[in-house]
């Protein structure tokens, strides 16, 4: 078999087995509405949770910020790396908002999630040194944790007391030890132990990283996050948390010790080796930081939004308060047709099969935004 052969057969297995994926495209109408193959449908499937993203009049806002579009504010590209010549003054208010946020930490800013994810860990460790992690974290910590010259293990989810049979088992044999987790997990809407988890770092003499990609906008004072939320923020080493959902916004964001960042800024290849973010996505990130740190009451009806939904769901899904609420089903093809009869009454939802999901894993993940309108979750609530 040649080369395309060989990729037409792969197409062909994963569609027989019902995980061929697909890019489908989609257009924001705004109010919580999406347009697919030429149908409008109630948008339960994106990450926009605080429905900045879809939000036009926010975006005029912005724009009127700035009126004169030839303004190197509103620029495009960056055009360079940050270590050359792309670090705009966009990137200094940025990380200076960021730092009065979070209690005058140090703040860095990446290009995506997936870039602070596959640099930081591997910049950090070394090969005398060991990476603890959550069973169910994203794929970009795995694929740090690949890059890393550390040894890695998975310790069951959220299995804090397994978690210390470890360290207590290996903690004296290595240098450092990092511990790993999302603080809301994108696929299950469920949270980790963090108290647990600060406790388990201060004895066992740990390196704390949590991912805060979808708990950031959503949780915790002015949208801080959920370690914010539990007051133990100044507690974990590395915060990272995402612009590209809750803030709608794209990149990525740390908050550390001014020497974590002094040294990430020396030994990260995915901050170093690539083209900064333009100053026009820069300032929007900013603008929508300000905007979601007064969005309290969005932040409420979010959350009573989550209770229907897992109230509706009962035992077909997983305890927990955040926004993400799966709807678990276990077979890749049930879990695609059930999708289907969602698509047909007008819901926006999608299967999540493996790898992103274990094996018989397949669930519907319904992602809230704070953009739909009660009506929608009506809709929805009668369909179940
Ligand atoms: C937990 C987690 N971390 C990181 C990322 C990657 O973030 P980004 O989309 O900004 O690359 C995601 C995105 O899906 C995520 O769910």
């Amino acid at each position: 078999m040649g080369f395309r052969e060989e990729l037409a057969a792969d197409a062909a297995e994963l569609e027989a087995g019902g995980r061929l994926r697909l890019l489908r495209e989609i257009t924001p109408e705004g109010d919580g509405l999406c347009r697919c193959n030429g149908r409008t449908f109630w948008n339960f499937s994106s990450n926009d949770y605080m429905g900045i993203a879809a939000d036009a009049k926010l975006r005029r806002r912005f724009y009127a910020e700035y009126p004169d579009t030839a303004t190197p504010e509103l620029a495009l590209s960056s055009a360079s790396s940050r270590l050359l010549t792309g670090n705009t003054p966009a990137y200094t208010r940025l990380e200076a908002k960021l730092s009065e946020l979070y209690g005058n930490r140090a703040a860095l800013v990446f290009n995506s999630g997936y870039h602070a994810n596959i640099g930081i860990l591997p910049a950090l460790s070394s090969n005398r040194d060991l990476i603890l992690s959550d069973k169910l974290n994203h794929a970009s910590i795995i694929d740090g944790m690949r890059l890393a010259e550390a040894e890695f293990r998975r310790y069951p989810h959220l299995d804090c007391d397994r978690l210390e049979a470890i360290l207590r088992q290996k903690r004296a044999a290595y240098r450092r030890v990092f511990l790993v987790t999302e603080s809301v997990f994108s696929m299950d809407g469920d949270a980790a132990d963090l108290r647990r988890l600060v406790e388990l770092k201060k004895q066992y003499d740990c390196i704390l990283v949590v991912d805060e990609a979808h708990s950031v906008g959503v949780r915790g004072p002015k949208g801080t996050g959920l370690a914010a939320e539990l007051g133990i923020a100044n507690d974990v080493d590395v915060l990272i948390g995402t612009f590209g959902k809750a803030f709608g916004s794209t990149g990525a964001y740390a908050i550390m010790e001014s020497e974590t960042r002094n040294y990430l800024i020396n030994h990260m290849r995915p901050l170093i080796f690539t083209t900064g973010l333009p100053p026009a996505v820069l300032n929007w990130s900013c603008f929508v930081l300000d905007r979601c740190a007064e969005m309290d009451e969005e932040r409420a009806r979010l959350r009573r939004m989550g209770e229907v939904l897992r109230t509706a769901f009962g035992k077909n899904t997983v305890a927990g308060d955040s926004q993400i609420v799966p709807f678990l089903i276990g077979g890749d093809q049930e879990a695609v047709d059930k999708a289907a009869y969602f698509q047909e009454n007008g819901i926006l939802v999608f299967a999540i099969r493996p790898p992103t999901v274990p094996p018989n894993g397949a669930r519907l993940r319904f992602s809230l935004s704070a953009g739909l309108p009660e009506e929608a979750v009506e809709q929805l609530r009668r369909l179940v």
